[in-house]
C-alpha cells in the first residue's frame, strides 16, 4: 500500500449551516490559517452560499464544493441543481450520497450512482459517501455493505473517470454524534472500500483513489486518523464550521 500515490483531501461539509454573509466571514477567517497546506482544502457549502464562497476563496488554496447535484442536465425537477450550473458557478467538488440524504431524502444506491455519473461527466470531482449503520455493524455486515455501496456508486464509471472520484467512508453511527471510529476501524473501513475498487478496477488503480474518513473527525483526533495508511484525509462536518479547528485538521493531513 502506497500512500504517496494519493492526494489527501480535507473537505468541510457545512450541511445546512451559514448564510451567505456568514460564509464570507468564515472563509476570510480560514484563508490565512490553511494557506500553504500540503493537502487539498475543500469547503462544500449550501447552494445559496456558493457565489459568496467562490468569491471569498478567490486567490486562496480553498476550493468550493456543493452538497448535492441532480443527475439530469436540465428539466422539470423543482428544487434541484444540475452539474453544469455548479460548474458555471465555480464549483469544483460535490458531495454525493451523504447518509443524511440517504436517510431523510430518499437517496438510494441507484440515485447515488446517477448523480456520480452526472458529476464526473460535467468535470466535477465527486465525493461519494458510503457507510454502515450501527445495526449493520453489529450484525457483521460492515464489509459486505461498504463493498456493495462502493460498487453500486461506481457502476458504469470508467477507470479514467475514477480520477475524479473520492470515496468518503462515513460510519453512520459516528456522524455528528461525537463518537469517532477508532483509527483502526477507520483504516479497516477505508480498506474495504479500496478492496471493492480493486475488485472492479484492479489493485494498481485502487491504490491511486483518495478514500477519506468522515464522522466526528476533529482537531484532537485528526492526527491519529490521517496517519493510517488507508485514510487519505477527511470529510468534516461540525469541525469545519470553526476556522481554528478546521485548520488544525488541515495541518494534520499536511504532515
Ligand atoms: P461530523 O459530520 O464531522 O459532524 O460528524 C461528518 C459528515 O457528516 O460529513
Amino acid at each position: 500500500m502506497n500512500k504517496a500515490k494519493r492526494t489527501a483531501v480535507i473537505a468541510g461539509n457545512w450541511k445546512m449551516n451559514k448564510t451567505p454573509a456568514e460564509t464570507t466571514a468564515l472563509i476570510n477567517e480560514m484563508k490565512p490559517l490553511v494557506a500553504g497546506a500540503d493537502c487539498k482544502v475543500v469547503l462544500c457549502v449550501p447552494a445559496i452560499d456558493i457565489p459568496a464562497a467562490v468569491e471569498a476563496a478567490k486567490g486562496s488554496n480553498i476550493e468550493i464544493g456543493a452538497e448535492n447535484v441532480h443527475f439530469k442536465d436540465s428539466g422539470a425537477y423543482t428544487g434541484e441543481i444540475a452539474a453544469n450550473m455548479l460548474v458555471e458557478a465555480g464549483v469544483k467538488y460535490v458531495v454525493i450520497g451523504h447518509s443524511e440524504r440517504r436517510q431523510y431524502f430518499g437517496e438510494t444506491d441507484q440515485t447515488v450512482n446517477l448523480r456520480t455519473l452526472a458529476a464526473v461527466k460535467a468535470g466535477l470531482t465527486a465525493i461519494v459517501c458510503v457507510g454502515e449503520t450501527l445495526e449493520q455493524r453489529e450484525l457483521g455486515y460492515t464489509e459486505t455493505l461498504l463493498k456493495f455501496q462502493t460498487k453500486m456508486a461506481l457502476t458504469n464509471v470508467s477507470a479514467e473517470d475514477l480520477k475524479n472520484i473520492i470515496i468518503a467512508y462515513e460510519p453512520v453511527w459516528a456522524i455528528g454524534t461525537g463518537v469517532t471510529a477508532t483509527a483502526e476501524q477507520a483504516d479497516e473501513g477505508n480498506g474495504f472500500v479500496r478492496e471493492a475498487i480493486a475488485e472492479v478496477y484492479g489493485k494498481d488503480v485502487a491504490e491511486t483513489v483518495t478514500v477519506q474518513y468522515g464522522g466526528s473527525m476533529n482537531a484532537k483526533n485528526a492526527d491519529e486518523l490521517v496517519a493510517k495508511v488507508n485514510v487519505d484525509g477527511g470529510l468534516i462536518g461540525g469541525a469545519s464550521l470553526k476556522a481554528e479547528d478546521f485548520s488544525v485538521i488541515v495541518k494534520a493531513a499536511s504532515k
